[in-house]
C-alpha cells in the first residue's frame, strides 16, 4: 500500500484544479496487479469536472482491467472519496468489504477504510440488467 500512496501523492501534482484549488491524486490497483493513476480535471462548466478516483478507474477499464483491489487517494487534508466515486468503485468490485481505500493528507498520514464502510447501501437493483 505504501507504493500506491506514493503514486497517488506524486500524480496529484498533475491535477487540473484552477477553480477549486483542491488537488486530488489517486492510484488504483486492479485485481491483476496493474496500477492506474488519475487526477481531478475541472472545467469552467463545473459539473463537467471528473474526480481523481474516477479518472483512474476510467484508465483501468480502458486498459482492460475491471476489478479493483485497492485504491489510494491523496489530498491536502486527507478527504475520503465522494459518493459518485464510491458508487463507481462498487461497479468494479465483487466484494466491497475486500476493497481497501486509503486516504492520505499532505503529511502522508493514512486513514484506512473498506469500501463497504464508506458506502454501505450503494445503489443496486435487479431491475437494471447487465447486457454484457
Ligand atoms: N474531488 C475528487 O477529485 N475526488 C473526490 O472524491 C472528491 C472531490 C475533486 C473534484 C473537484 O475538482 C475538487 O475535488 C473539489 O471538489
Amino acid at each position: 500500500m505504501e507504493e500506491l500512496i506514493r503514486l497517488a501523492f506524486e500524480i496529484r501534482a498533475r491535477a487540473y484544479a484552477p477553480y477549486s484549488g483542491y488537488r486530488v491524486g489517486a492510484a488504483v490497483e486492479g485485481a491483476d496487479g496493474r496500477v492506474f493513476t488519475g487526477v481531478n480535471v475541472e472545467n469552467m462548466s463545473y459539473g463537467a469536472t471528473i474526480c481523481a478516483e474516477r479518472s483512474a478507474i476510467v484508465k483501468m477499464v480502458a486498459e482492460g482491467s475491471q476489478r479493483i483491489r485497492r485504491i489510494a487517494v491523496a489530498t491536502k487534508d486527507g478527504g475520503a472519496p465522494c459518493g459518485i466515486c464510491l458508487q463507481t468503485m462498487l461497479e468494479f468490485c465483487d466484494h466491497p468489504s475486500e476493497v481497501e481505500i486509503v486516504a492520505v493528507n499532505e503529511a502522508l498520514e493514512p486513514h484506512y477504510f473498506q469500501l463497504s464502510q464508506l458506502i454501505p447501501h450503494g445503489f443496486h437493483s435487479s431491475e437494471v440488467r447487465r447486457t454484457e
